[in-house]
């Protein structure tokens, strides 16, 4: 089922895959695309290489890593027993931007799982991706490559910015397709549970297997989230970000009125809107995020929008919201991390 056929089979030729892959095998760190994000990728049965993973981005030690493989056939050496709903989704979603949590059979490093009982698996839908899994033939336990903290990378340009020096190979796949991270889901119990919403819709896995709860962690703050990475403040610009939120009139008319205010004051302000509505507003950046009318763009362009205000040393960041639905729930659910909840409702 795996697309690309004959792209793959040349891109194993390629020489520098045949480095990364190398380098993966003796422990090495490679950076690859993805068709959401860039990962940074180690043999995920290699403890030593993995805890380089976690040197090289500051990452927290709690947070588990997803498990890279580049053929389905592969899934039951790491994995203790795959569910009847787990089958479904394979089926619709492999590969492509959808991880799941199964019980683990005790091989892969244990830093992988942070001692849990479990691990997260995907399939990556990318040419570059398939063809470096293939030749490495082992797992790959891969995060996203930025610092911890940062906006996810979408360009390798990305990565180089916050991790050259850290790692010993990165490979150049232009940007990536999706825009944000692969949904997280847990199939380990009756009714499965949305993680961490991502590249496939909530509304497209319960098409196939009916029923998910989605966890209240990812909501409250009064529950601690089940998925260890979602507890941290991440894809964080290093301006204050304000989200606000309400009819798109009214949202407007507000923005428009704060951004006026701090370019009083003389504080730096970027604006993050959609192409609709770009050349209404005033400010020292004002970036189109994609159309409106089409998430996928938005989602695509989400993290680039975000290192750019970094890069323009903007103070304030007002950002337009979109209606939890589809596509847009990922990107809320990102938008809200990155404004670390701070939001206006008008
Ligand atoms: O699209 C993606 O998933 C990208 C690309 C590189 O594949 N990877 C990625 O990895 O986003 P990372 O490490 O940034 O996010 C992994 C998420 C975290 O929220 C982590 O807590 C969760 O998956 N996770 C990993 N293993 C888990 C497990 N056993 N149980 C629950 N959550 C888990
Ligand atoms: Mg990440």
């Amino acid at each position: 089922k795996i697309p690309w056929t004959e792209e793959i089979k040349q891109l194993k030729q390629n020489e520098f895959l045949n480095q990364a892959s190398l380098l993966l095998r003796e422990g090495g760190l490679v950076a690859f695309p993805t068709e959401t994000v860039y990962g940074l990728g180690a043999d995920a049965t290699n403890e030593q290489a993995v805890s380089t993973i976690f040197t090289a981005k500051g990452r927290p030690s709690d947070n588990p890593l997803i498990v890279h493989l580049g053929e389905v056939e592969q899934l039951s050496d790491w994995v203790a027993e795959i569910p009847d709903v787990a089958h479904q989704l394979i089926e619709r979603f492999w590969p492509g931007p959808l991880t799941l949590v199964l019980p683990h059979n005790g091989r892969v490093a244990s830093q992988v799982t942070a001692g849990l009982s479990t691990v997260a698996v995907r399939i990556p839908e990318h040419p570059v991706a398939l063809a470096l899994l293939q030749l490495a033939q082992v797992p790959v336990a891969a995060p996203s490559a930025n610092r911890s903290g940062r906006p996810s990378p979408t360009e390798a340009a990305h990565v180089w910015k916050d991790l050259s020096g850290r790692i010993d190979i990165l490979l150049d796949g232009g940007a990536t397709g999706v825009g944000v991270e692969s949904t997280v889901i847990d199939v380990t119990e009756k009714t499965p549970v949305l993680l961490r919403p991502g590249g496939v819709t909530i509304e497209e896995i319960r098409d196939v297997i009916g029923d998910v709860r989605v966890d209240q962690g990812l909501f409250s703050k009064m529950v601690a989230p089940r998925s260890p990475g979602m507890k941290y403040q991440h894809y964080a610009p290093r301006g204050e970000m304000w989200l606000v939120s309400g009819s798109e009139q009214k949202m407007r008319a507000r923005i428009t009125q704060l951004a006026r205010e701090a370019m009083r004051e003389k504080r730096k302000v970027g604006i993050l809107t959609t192409e609709e509505f770009q050349d209404q507003y005033q400010a020292d950046l004002v970036i189109a995020c994609g159309q409106r009318k089409e998430p996928a763009s938005v989602a695509k362009d989400l993290y680039h929008t975000l290192r750019r205000f970094d890069d323009e040393d903007i103070e304030l960041i007002l950002a337009e919201t979109f209606p939890e639905k589809g596509l847009y729930h990922s990107v809320m659910n990102r938008l809200q991390k990155a404004a670390g909840g701070k939001i206006i409702r008008v």
